[in-house]
């Protein structure tokens, strides 16, 4: 799919690395394999060496090129213990928690972006997303001025108002299921950052609600429009208007009847649901009933990027992933 050659095209210009925490699943050795073969990025493999050695030799993977790091063998291991350490001081963590955590490779992996070793982890193809996000949200904190981690997917509509392959950045589709108003203002600025670090266009974002401009007056409307003033006292460069119904905010004649006046309306390209029932639901009603590609969910607000995997993701999958994953570094 172009889009998605694209942003490996882009991901290829910038030469970064990826870690991939899980480097003892067969699939993240086949995708290796072709992440090296298209050369998007260099990776990290973290696991022990013999079983890497011997999956590698089972898929043609030459490890040459590729490091591979046992968490316990890295002569970086006592100080990234120390580090986290540091950082989870206020827990009161214990010299041997934060041992026993740095064995797992998705903390060690957090840790080696932390230390820019690597510009992204990659991981979820056998762990869950608590295990995956908590880890990194542990290592790697929020961005600055960020107020929670988060998602967004990328939806690539086959058709849509004469425009094929229309793309949509959705958020929060996977993470937040009831952001208060601070929360979604950070969404909607991380989902529009998303957006820009990987296929460059200008955001226009539109917060998403049951009412448009004062049709309906409800507590959950008010949310909304709480997250829009601080987005406009905050982000004063974010072009974003709201509150929104769907239609006013992406139909060009229904958006200048609903909201005459408004940039955004009937023109957005971020669309920002007010919480994780309408985004998970609205992603899934797109892929589904119009066809649309949905690509990820994309983490993002952490400080350094991470990303998570669907456990039944393909070798391929995590190709894309990582590709994402190395573009959403600043
Ligand atoms: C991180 C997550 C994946 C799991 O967290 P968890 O371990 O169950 O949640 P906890 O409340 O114990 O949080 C663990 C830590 O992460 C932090 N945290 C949790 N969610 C966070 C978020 N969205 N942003 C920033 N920090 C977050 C907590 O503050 C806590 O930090 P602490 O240990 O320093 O106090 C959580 O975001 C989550 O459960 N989201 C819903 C995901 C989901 O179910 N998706 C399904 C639809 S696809």
């Amino acid at each position: 799919m172009s889009v998605l050659n694209d942003i490996k095209a882009k991901a290829r210009a910038k030469k970064r690395r990826v870690v991939l925490s899980e480097g003892t699943e067969p699939r993240m050795i086949k995708a290796t394999r072709i992440l090296l073969e298209e050369n998007i990025t260099a990776v990290t493999l973290l696991g022990e060496e013999k079983e890497i050695t011997r999956l590698a030799k089972e898929n043609s993977l030459d490890l040459s090129n590729v490091e591979v790091i046992n968490p316990v063998h890295s002569p970086d291991f006592d100080k990234y213990v120390a580090d986290f350490m540091e950082l989870r001081k206020k827990k009161g963590i214990t010299e041997k928690q934060a041992h026993d955590l740095m064995v797992n490779p998705l903390y060690f992996g957090a840790m080696m972006v932390r230390h820019n070793k690597a510009d992204a982890s990659v991981a979820g193809s056998v762990n869950t997303t608590g295990d995956v996000l908590r880890a990194a949200i542990h290592v790697l904190g929020l961005k600055p001025g960020i107020k929670t981690v988060s998602s967004c997917f990328m939806m690539t509509l086959p058709k849509f108002m004469e425009v094929e392959n229309k793309i949509f950045f959705y958020g929060d589709c996977a993470v937040v299921p009831n952001p208060d108003p601070d929360e979604l203002a950070s969404i909607a600025v991380s989902t529009a950052q998303t957006m820009k670090n990987l296929i460059g266009d200008e955001p226009r974002v539109a917060m998403l609600s049951f009412s448009t401009k004062g049709s309906a007056s409800h507590k959950d409307v008010d949310k909304v429009l709480e997250a829009l003033a601080i987005l406009k006292r905050d982000h004063p460069e974010l072009k974003v208007d709201g509150e929104f119904q769907l239609d006013a905010a992406v139909i060009p004649k229904i958006g200048a009847k609903k909201a005459p006046g408004s940039e955004i309306a009937g023109n957005a390209n971020v669309l920002i649901f007010p919480d994780l029932d309408a985004g998970n639901i609205g992603y899934k009603l797109t892929e589904r009933f119009a066809g649309a590609i949905a690509t990820g969910p994309i983490i993002q607000g952490l400080g350094k990027p991470a990303n998570d995997l669907s456990r039944g993701c393909s070798a391929e999958d995590i190709v894309d992933v990582a590709a994402i994953a190395v573009l959403l570094k600043d």
